[in-house]
């Protein structure tokens, strides 16, 4: 008998069949990884083994007995915690509250024990990497990586049997996702079992001892990953080889700057930050949580307020703005793609013809709809968005290809420069090797990329310089070729120079 039996799950949605007659088992106190591309069914999978969703068919037994949960309430009895991909947090309360919800710490006379509850918040963040979180903070003003450290943080408190976790480092940078990685190991030696989504492989082959992969709803494979090959799992997860992940980068060979950053300060987030960007290249940034990228990103298209310093684009002088954006050729990926990135509730034809808006204007100000059409559906070939037809709330598409859908607003639009933030996440391998092929191509072609991105791998795989920050700052500036992960993550986390034997903290 094993602790998780899966038998003959079905589930249909309306053009899609989810979740093909799935069947396979968990073993107890394993870590055990579930791949496949966007679309595959994973989530589907998980949202019912966390009572959100009823499957149509097919049964689950858990620890020898039917486990067939109505509402997350019932899976929360049975002992099964899960973090979703989308996040489920009381925006306008505390770090603290959010994270103790439901097992509020109260004194003597029944009132909330503010004090202790701030204090056992703080410690489950310094065991995630967290500590310069505050638990007063409300969580509405916390950035993507924050919310999620939140729902995992959360999590611990409920003291679980399986624990669930879709994609919990999509939003994480590498030492965040370390710090989860050393919090999981301990919870397996504690006994508890955990199914973890991910499309980062390098973690599944780090972290798990068994891995299934789904593909297009139905289950393709489930074996231990010793032994396994980065090249085979692959191969299981979308059907076809795939030699390499980054694309060859060619060298830059223009000195003409599209954009100069001059002593551009905001607030305490932004301090001091002068750069340029040439023509041709990409320019990574990397930093924790709270060092400052996301800002950056935001301050140069306009969406975060700037105290001081200079803007030039196109040897002009600049003053971010939203609105002004598109005219000056500037495209700007969020990172937070539920919030800014796509119109959850409109079709996905509409929020890639919203962004092409004025493109498609005709004379008389209608919108040219066969135009629309004919450039979603290409967008939809290009990056493969799974989905029935066009007309599709974003919605009801899976992370990955809603993610699909954010990026397509972007492509469609002819940019010169780029401004992506964390553009692959929550996206297969297989398109991952499509975006970077995109960002290449955009560079060879004479435009300009800023690369936001937790994924030190990414930046290195595709910057042609990196800059790193750290609280605000730019802490370097090093050329790709010259540099390595270490060094890039030792000026990320401020130890540039760490004494020897003291212990490797980024594993
Ligand atoms: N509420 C819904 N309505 C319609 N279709 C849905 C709904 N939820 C999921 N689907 C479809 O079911 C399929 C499986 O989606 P699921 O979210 O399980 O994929 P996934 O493997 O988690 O992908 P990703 O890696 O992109 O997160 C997709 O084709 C998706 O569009
Ligand atoms: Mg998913």
């Amino acid at each position: 008998m094993s602790f998780l039996e899966i038998d003959r799950l079905s589930k249909a949605y309306p053009g899609v069949q989810a979740l093909k007659d799935v069947t396979f088992v968990v073993e107890a106190g394993h870590v055990h990884a579930l791949v496949g591309e966007n679309g595959a069914g994973k989530s589907t999978l998980i949202k019912i083994l966390a009572g959100a969703v009823r499957p149509d068919s097919g049964s689950i037994m858990l620890d020898g007995q039917p486990y067939h949960p109505h509402t997350p309430k019932d899976a929360l009895a049975a002992s099964v915690s899960t973090i979703y991909q989308i996040f489920n947090l009381l925006p306008d309360r505390s770090i603290a509250h959010n994270v103790l919800l439901g097992r509020e710490i109260r004194g003597p006379l029944g009132l909330l024990d503010i004090g202790a509850m701030h204090r056992q918040t703080a410690q489950i963040l310094e065991q995630l990497y967290a500590g310069y979180l505050s638990p007063a903070q409300p969580v509405d003003s916390l950035k993507v990586g924050e919310k999620q450290i939140v729902e995992i943080a959360r999590s611990l408190v409920n003291e679980s049997r399986l624990m669930i976790m879709d994609e919990p480092t999509s939003a994480l940078n590498q030492v965040e996702a370390t710090a989860l990685f050393n919090v999981i190991r301990s919870l397996r030696q504690q006994g508890v079992t955990i199914l973890y989504v991910s499309h980062r492989l390098d973690e599944i082959f780090e972290l798990a001892d068994t891995v299934t992969v789904m593909r297009d709803g139905a289950h393709i494979a489930t074996q231990p990953v010793t032994g396994l090959t980065r090249g085979l799992l692959v191969e299981q997860m979308i059907g076809r080889t795939l030699e390499t992940i980054f694309p060859p980068r060619q060298a830059t060979t223009s000195t003409e700057s599209l954009l100069v950053v001059d002593e551009l300060n905001s607030g305490n987030r932004l301090i001091d930050i002068s750069f340029t960007l040439n023509r041709g290249e990409v320019l990574g940034v990397a930093g924790l949580s709270g060092s400052g990228k996301t800002e950056l990103g935001q301050a140069l298209y306009g969406d975060q307020r700037i105290d001081s310093g200079r803007i030039t684009l196109h040897g002009k002088p600049y003053n971010p703005n939203p609105g002004k954006a598109l005219r000056n050729r500037l495209v700007y990926l969020p990172e937070d793609r539920k919030g800014e990135g796509v119109f959850q509730e409109m079709s996905i034809r509409r929020n890639i013809g919203l962004s092409v808006l004025e493109r498609l204007t005709g004379l008389f100000g209608f919108m040219n709809l066969r135009r629309e059409r004919e450039i979603a559906g290409q967008q939809i070939r290009r990056l493969d968005i799974r989905t029935p037809h066009m007309e599709q709330e974003v919605l009801n598409l899976s992370g990955g290809n809603q993610q699909k859908v954010a990026l397509a607003k972007c492509l469609s639009i002819d940019p010169e420069i780029l401004i992506l933030v964390e553009p692959t996440q929550g996206i297969d391998v297989g398109v991952k090797f499509e975006v970077y092929q995109f960002i290449v191509d955009q560079v060879a072609a004479g435009r300009a990329v800023v690369l936001i991105s937790s994924e030190v791998s990414e930046i290195l795989g595709l910057s042609h310089r990196i800059l790193v920050m750290r609280e605000g700052r730019i802490a370097a500036e090093l050329v790709t070729d010259a540099t390595d992960q270490e060094e890039v993550l030792r000026y990320a986390i401020g130890e540039a120079r760490p004494a020897a034997g003291t212990p490797h903290v980024l594993g």
